[in-house]
């Protein structure tokens, strides 16, 4: 069982912070935020329609919808990098109106700077606020607590998919965030690779009570980290049901596991079938079928 219990109702796509557990101030707020874009041709995207969320200090929410309904462009928004059209985001209490070390991103792969080791790739940020002097010996602290001490030197083609994303992991925790923004990390690393990093995560998280936001296309993700789930379905992007996970343990083969697992496959097939029936080949073909959603029961790979 994860250390934060919720007691929320799934189902409520209205999640305001009237949705707080008894007594807990959210720590994240984002109340009935829009963003829209203009396509290449002329029409306009929603790409997040009315989404309202509430998440709580030292909460781990994962966030799974199909390609394009959003996810990324609720990240950015919680991030800084971008704003909403209409509604509001607050962290602790204060709006969200830019980009702040407090809120980390760790982007789906590639982002590290390929002239710059793996040290240096973590180092990055102290250097660019001139505080590496006195921060140096956490750059040691985190290449260790990520698994990479014996690669400081090495430069990110020297090293493997995983490896680099514990590099961008590490990247992001040097600043000590409250928020850790995860976009997809592990979409692009096998089954074996991708659970070696979830089981890290849970480290992370359980050692430094950190709000973590992962935004995932796995279900068994999804399930095996989050505290609840947030299900999103696209056009326009919007939170279709969010639910709560209480498992007696963190165990992919229980009854437990599977019976969320089949449960969250349901919803998201049938979302599947009403893109299929209302919309365009090329969004329906971005829906994953259930038998490759799963990262443990396929070698399927997105990427
Ligand atoms: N900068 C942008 N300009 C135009 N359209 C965008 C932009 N960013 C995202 N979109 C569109 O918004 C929708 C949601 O995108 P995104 O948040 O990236 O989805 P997801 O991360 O769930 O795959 C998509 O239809 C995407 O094409
Ligand atoms: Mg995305």
């Amino acid at each position: 069982m994860s250390a934060i219990e919720l007691e929320h109702t799934a189902g409520n796509s209205d999640r305001t912070p009237a949705d707080a557990p008894h007594g807990v101030n959210p720590e994240l707020s984002i109340e009935h935020v829009s963003r829209e874009f203009t396509a290449p041709d002329g029409s306009i995207v929603h790409a997040l329609s009315d989404v309202s969320l509430s998440i709580f200090p030292g909460e781990l929410v994962s966030i799974i919808g199909p390609s394009g309904c959003g996810k990324t462009t609720l990240l950015r928004l919680i991030a800084g990098l971008d704003k909403p059209q209409d509604g509001t985001l607050s962290l602790a209490g204060e709006p969200i109106e830019g980009p702040n070390p407090k809120r980390g991103y760790v982007f789906q792969q590639g982002s590290l700077f390929p002239w710059l080791t793996v040290e240096e790739n973590i180092a990055f940020g102290l250097k660019a606020q001139g505080i590496y002097r006195e921060r140096k010996a956490d750059v040691a602290r985190y290449i260790d607590m990520v698994g990479l001490r014996g690669f400081e030197q090495a430069y990110p083609h020297q090293i493997s998919g995983g490896m680099a994303q514990r590099v961008a992991i590490a990247r992001a925790l040097i600043d000590h965030p409250d928020v850790l923004l995860l976009d997809e990390p592990m979409g692009a690393l096998d089954s074996f690779t991708r659970a070696d990093l979830q089981d890290r995560l849970l480290d992370i998280w359980e050692q430094y009570h950190m709000t973590m936001i992962l935004v995932t296309h796995d279900v068994d993700e999804a399930i095996y980290l989050g505290s609840r789930v947030v299900i999103m379905t696209p056009r326009p992007g919007r939170i279709k049901e969010i639910v709560p996970i209480a498992l007696d343990a963190r165990d992919r083969v229980s009854d437990e596991f599977a019976a969320y697992r089949k449960q969250l496959l349901k919803k998201l097939h049938f979302d599947a079938h009403e893109v299929h029936a209302g919309n365009s080949a090329a969004v329906a073909a971005s829906v994953q079928e259930p038998a490759t959603v799963s990262g443990w029961d396929t070698a399927k790979k997105e990427d």
